[in-house]
């Protein structure tokens, strides 16, 4: 396992390739269909883009993951402004899930990350899989989600200080860089490029549409 794969950054000339792995991996999981794949088809042109943290994992020649970050900000209750990472979409290719991959690949982005100088990464995400690369509400670092009601179960919104009491002191609201809102017409439009494919209403998908 240790030996038996390689992380590097993505190539210009491999995007497509990484965006059908993206769609494939995303694929029905958390709606019908899938518009990760579009997202970071926009983002890679958004300038909070971090190019150097644009990762892929590849296994005997093959793509089978990537991961990707961007720069984005907490604004903090005392008026500062925080610069902070957000991560995603990432991705390990579904005949590979729950061997390992994913877990290494997001310890080697964050430890890239942590190299870079940033000082905190925060996220929409699970906590089952995030806990395990420590991982934990953000609400226990005071950091609220844009737009979430004060009662309302933020339990999906995760932080990780990469420098140890990076936000000592602080609190106050995440927000989402606005790249990662696409509009749902454009996604159609961008996948009807990619080899047809069912969507399907699952159990346990966030959204309907
Ligand atoms: C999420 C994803 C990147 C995880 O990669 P992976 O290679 O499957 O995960 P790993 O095998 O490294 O998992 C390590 C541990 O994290 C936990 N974990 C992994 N996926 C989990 C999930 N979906 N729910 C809860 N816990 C999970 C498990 O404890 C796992 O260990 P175990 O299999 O021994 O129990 C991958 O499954 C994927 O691409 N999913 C579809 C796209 C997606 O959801 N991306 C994340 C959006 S936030």
């Amino acid at each position: 396992m240790d030996t038996d794969y390689l992380i590097r950054l993505e190539r210009a000339d491999e995007q497509r390739e990484v965006e059908n792995l993206i769609r494939e991996s995303f694929w029905n999981v958390y709606r019908p269909g899938c518009s990760e794949h579009y997202v970071i088809h926009v983002l890679r042109n958004d300038p909070a883009f971090v190019k150097e943290l644009n990762f892929v994992m590849e296994k005997d020649g093959t793509l089978i993951g990537q991961n990707m970050f961007m720069k984005t900000v907490i604004e903090a209750d005392n008026g500062e402004v925080i610069p902070v990472l957000t991560m995603g979409p990432i991705c390990i290719t579904p005949e590979l899930k729950r061997k390992g991959y994913g877990k290494k690949l997001l310890d080697y982005s964050l430890m890239k990350a942590t190299e870079m100088g940033f000082g905190a990464v925060l996220f929409e995400g699970n906590i089952g899989f995030y806990g395990k690369s420590g991982f934990t509400y953000s609400s226990n670092f005071g950091i609220r989600y844009h737009d979430l009601p004060e009662d309302a179960d933020a339990s999906f919104f995760l932080c990780r200080e990469l420098i140890p009491g990076y936000l000592n002191g602080i609190t106050g609201v995440y927000q989402t860089p606005a790249g990662y809102y696409v509009k749902n017409d454009e996604v159609e439009e961008f996948d009807s490029q990619f080899p047809p494919k069912e969507k399907l209403k699952l159990p346990g998908q966030l959204f309907d549409e």
